[in-house]
C-alpha cells in the first residue's frame, strides 16, 4: 500500500473504541461532578498564541510545533497544548464577567512534532480542565484532588502526586540567580541541551533526564528555598489541604514542567506500573497567563492528561473496561419474498428503537447465522416462505441453540420483553 497514517499518528479502530469511550465517559462524569463545563476550541490558532505563552525557549515552541502559513498568509499552529487556547477563548468571550470560579474542561487532539515512541505521538489526545478566578491554595488542592480521583475512578493505580512550587515573578529571579551560580562551574559536564538551557531556560536544568545532568541536579538549590512569603504560605496551605484529604503526595524539588506559564504550584502524576511511559498527567497554577494575553489579571490553575497514555496503563494494569454494545438481534432470511419481508421488518423494528442488523445478501442460513454470531448477536430472527405464510418469525437463541416461533403481531413488544 502506498499510504500509511503519518508517523506518530494512529487510527483508533472499532476494537479500540471501548477503551476510548470508557475514558471519555469517566472524564465527562468527573468534570460534571466537580462543576466543569465543556469547551471546544479550534484545532489551529494564531501561532503567536503559543510562542508567547508556552515560551519562546521551550522544547514545544522551538522543536515541536506544527506551524504553517495559510493561503491568506496567516501563521497558524496546530494546537500543541490546550491551556492557551482556553485562555484565549476566556478573554474573547468576556468570561471574566461570569460568576467565579469559571471551570472549563476539554477533550481535544494535540499536535507535537515529538520523536515517536511508545506513549509518545505526534498527534495525541488530552482531557484537560482549567479553573479561573481563584488565587488561593484550595483551588490548587481541588484541581490536584480531581486529577488524582479521575485516575482512581478509571481503576488505575498511580504513584503519589508529585508537587512543587516554582515561585512567582517576584521570587523566581532570586532562585534563577542561585541556580545559575550553582551551575557556573558545572557547565562542562552537562549535555548540549542543558548548556543552552543555562542561558535560555535555566529552570529546566533541574529536570533533565540525562545521567550526566542528573548528578549535577542532585545537589542544586531547590525552588522552595527561595520562595517569597506569599508563595511559601500558599505552598504550605496546599500541603496542609492535601494532607487533610489524605491524598498521597510528595514534594519533588526537581519538578519544573516544560511550559513557561506556570507560577507557584506545579504537579505531575505517574502510573505505578513499572516501565509504563512515565508521566500521565500534569498541571499547575498560571496566574499571569490571562494578563499576558491582554485580559484582566485572573488567577488560574489547571491540569491535563494524555488519553493514549491512560489507555496504555489501563491495559498494563489489566483494568476491565466495559465492551461496546453489540446488536442484540440479527435478521436472517431465505428466498426473495422473505428478503422483502425482512427488509420491512428491520425498518419497523429500528423505528421502534430495537438495535439489530439484517442480512444484506441471499446466503445460506448457516452462513447468515455464522455472521450473526460473529457480530455478537444474541438472537436471530429467521424468515422463510413458511414464516411469511404463518405471519411469524423463528426466534433462534444463538447462545443456547434453542428456537421458537414468534407471531409478527406484537413483535416489537415481544422483542422488548426478551
Ligand atoms: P503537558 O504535561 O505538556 O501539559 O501534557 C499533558 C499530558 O499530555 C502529559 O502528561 C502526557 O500524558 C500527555 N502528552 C504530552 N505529550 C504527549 C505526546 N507527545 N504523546 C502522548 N501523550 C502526550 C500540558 O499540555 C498543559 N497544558 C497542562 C495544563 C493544563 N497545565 C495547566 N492546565
Amino acid at each position: 500500500m502506498d499510504y500509511q497514517a503519518p508517523r506518530g499518528t494512529q487510527d483508533i479502530l472499532p476494537e479500540d473504541q471501548s477503551c476510548w469511550r470508557y475514558v471519555r465517559d469517566k472524564a465527562e462524569a468527573i468534570a460534571q461532578l466537580y462543576g466543569y463545563a465543556r469547551i471546544d476550541t479550534p484545532t489551529f490558532e494564531d501561532a503567536r498564541l503559543f510562542t508567547r505563552t508556552v515560551g519562546e525557549e521551550t522544547d514545544i515552541v522551538t522543536k515541536e510545533m506544527y506551524t504553517f502559513a495559510d493561503r491568506g498568509g496567516s501563521d497558524l499552529t496546530l494546537r500543541p497544548e490546550g491551556t492557551a487556547p482556553v485562555c484565549r477563548a476566556y478573554i474573547e468571550h468576556g468570561m471574566a464577567s461570569r460568576a467565579k470560579p469559571v471551570k472549563l474542561f476539554y477533550l481535544a487532539s494535540i499536535f507535537r512534532y515529538d520523536r515517536p515512541q511508545a506513549g509518545r505521538y505526534r498527534e495525541h489526545h488530552q482531557f484537560g480542565f482549567e479553573l479561573f478566578g481563584e488565587a488561593d491554595a484550595p483551588a490548587d488542592a481541588e484541581v490536584i484532588e480531581m486529577a488524582w480521583r479521575f485516575y482512581r475512578e478509571l481503576g488505575l493505580t498511580t504513584l503519589p502526586v508529585q508537587v512543587n512550587s516554582i515561585g512567582c515573578p517576584e521570587c523566581r529571579p532570586m532562585f534563577v540567580a542561585a541556580l545559575k551560580e550553582y551551575y557556573t562551574n558545572r557547565l562542562e559536564g552537562l549535555c548540549t541541551d542543558c548548556k543552552a538551557r543555562y542561558q535560555k531556560n535555566p529552570l529546566r536544568l533541574l529536570d533533565c533526564k540525562k545521567p550526566e545532568c542528573r548528578a549535577a541536579a542532585l545537589m542544586a538549590p531547590h525552588p522552595v528555598d527561595s520562595l517569597c512569603s506569599g508563595c511559601r504560605v500558599h505552598f504550605d496551605k496546599l500541603m496542609t489541604l492535601l494532607n487533610h484529604v489524605g491524598l498521597p503526595f510528595e514534594v519533588n524539588h526537581h519538578l519544573v514542567r516544560g511550559l513557561d506559564y506556570y507560577s507557584r504550584t506545579v504537579f505531575e502524576i505517574q502510573p505505578a506500573e513499572e516501565g509504563a511511559q512515565s508521566t500521565i498527567g500534569g498541571g499547575g497554577r498560571y496566574d499571569g497567563l490571562i494578563g499576558q494575553l491582554g485580559g484582566e489579571h485572573t488567577p488560574a490553575v489547571g491540569f491535563a492528561t494524555g488519553i493514549e497514555r491512560i489507555i496504555i496503563n489501563l491495559k498494563r494494569q489489566n483494568v476491565a473496561v466495559p465492551m461496546m454494545p453489540t446488536p442484540r438481534f440479527f435478521i436472517a432470511w431465505l428466498g426473495d419474498a422473505a428478503g422483502l419481508a425482512a427488509f420491512s421488518l428491520t425498518a419497523v423494528l429500528r423505528q421502534a428503537g430495537i438495535n439489530l442488523v439484517q442480512s444484506l445478501s441471499a446466503r445460506s442460513l448457516k452462513a447468515q447465522l455464522r455472521q450473526a454470531s460473529s457480530l455478537g448477536a444474541e438472537y436471530a430472527l429467521i424468515i422463510g416462505d413458511s414464516e411469511i405464510s404463518k405471519q411469524e418469525v423463528l426466534l433462534r437463541d444463538l447462545v443456547r441453540s434453542t428456537q421458537r416461533s414468534l407471531p409478527l403481531e406484537g413483535i416489537v413488544e415481544s422483542l422488548r420483553s426478551i
